[in-house]
């Protein structure tokens, strides 16, 4: 098995004006730290609605090339506006929630799936040369409305290709989650950990964990790869809830609280009726879109994937340890408690985590 090869050549970055739609946000801040640092483009703009959180990032973040734009992604005619001069987009504003979507459906459908479609037209339209699209696992096998919506989403990027002439090239990237992104599990459970008793769902849950840095590098990778059409999903390790509790919260308490709504016991990443239509390389897998219009020689060297396989969660063949865990919490800084409390796997050797990129 091979990594794949860049088809189009490097992205020359410091010739490109590269818009991130849910700039504020965690991906987006890590995003811009990583594109400033290492790769300067020309423009960097920042898209999203609240005044706040960008005035927070221009007292952090100083470039001359960063610019911010307050906008919605519901509002076509101002992404129109914002979508001027750019080359690349980055779509990752979303309503991320699970039980704000289960419980508001139709804001989670405006934003996730109704943006979508303004960000495909408008980049169209503007003659944007690539557009990305953050998924998530639980767009795979969907049993929530976030994930139903965001599948959606990832159906409308891979179609558009068809119709959008070559001009735009459309891709997604998918994965699992976020190690210290806003509401997510890690936070969680140092907030929980202070009131002395960590509330689990179930223990047998198993979860993907990638860092943000990770998600990043790979987006950035993906676009360099990317021919329009592909869904694109890293390689990365899983956790047992348990070890990600003795990791955050050594030796506190737990309660088991029972499975919530639309939440489920393992998740997807590649469902077995796409294998099918998939590649597998050493440090990702790639969805090839099933329409006539993909030529199959786009990547090569990938290897076909059995029809009866399934990434998941609890299938995985790379799983993190309760000290790495802790390792990967530190390098996105969510430092966990050091307690004498610490199981006996939380004390063994640091190994260096596998950072896919
Ligand atoms: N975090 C995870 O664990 C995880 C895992 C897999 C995939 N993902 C995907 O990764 C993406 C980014 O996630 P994240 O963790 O960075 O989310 P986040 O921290 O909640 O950030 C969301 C961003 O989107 C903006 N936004 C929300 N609604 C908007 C709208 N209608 N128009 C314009 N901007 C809007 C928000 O800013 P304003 O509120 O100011 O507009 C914010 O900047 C999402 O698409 C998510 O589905 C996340």
């Amino acid at each position: 098995m091979k990594s794949v090869k860049q088809a189009n050549g490097a992205i020359d970055w410091k010739k490109k004006v590269v818009l991130v739609t849910g700039g504020t946000g965690s991906f987006g801040k890590k995003f811009v730290e990583i594109m400033l640092r290492k790769h300067t483009p020309k423009k960097l703009i920042v898209f999203s609605r609240d005044e706040l959180k960008q005035f927070e990032m221009q007292q952090h973040f100083k470039s001359e090339s960063l610019r911010y734009f307050i906008g919605d992604v519901r509002d076509r005619d101002r992404l129109e506006r914002a979508l001027a001069g750019v080359d690349i987009v980055i779509h990752t504003a979303a309503l991320k929630q699970v039980p704000t979507a289960e419980y508001n459906p139709i804001e989670a459908i405006r934003t996730n799936v109704l943006g979508a479609e303004n960000i495909i037209n408008a980049s169209i339209d503007r003659g944007v040369e690539k557009v990305i699209a953050l998924s998530t696992d639980k767009a795979a096998n969907p049993i929530n409305l976030y994930g139903a919506s965001k599948l959606c989403a990832d159906k409308l990027f891979i179609a558009a290709n068809a119709y959008a002439a070559g001009k735009t090239s459309l891709s997604v990237v998918r994965y699992g989650n976020v190690v210290g992104s806003r509401g997510s599990v890690i936070p969680f459970f140092q907030k929980m950990r202070k009131a002395g008793e960590i509330p689990i769902t179930d223990p047998r849950m198993t979860r993907f964990l990638i860092t943000l840095e990770q998600g990043v590098e790979f987006v950035i990778k993906c676009l360099g790869l990317m021919q329009g059409g592909e869904l694109f999903i890293p390689k990365i390790p899983s956790v047992k809830i348990m070890d990600l509790k003795e990791a955050i919260a050594p030796g506190c308490p737990h309660k088991v609280v029972g499975i919530r709504p639309g939440e489920k016991l393992h998740e997807v990443l590649l469902p077995m009726e796409e294998s099918r239509h998939s590649l597998e390389f050493d440090d990702m897998y790639i969805v090839e879109p099933d329409f006539e219009w993909w030529k199959k020689s786009y990547h090569k060297g990938g290897r076909k994937i059995p029809e009866d396989f399934e990434y998941n969660s609890k299938n995985n063949a790379q799983w993190l340890s309760i000290a790495e865990i802790q390792e990967l919490a530190e390098l996105d800084g969510q430092p966990a408690e050091k307690s004498s409390r610490s199981s006996p796997s939380s004390q063994t050797p640091r190994k260096r985590v596998r950072v896919v990129s």
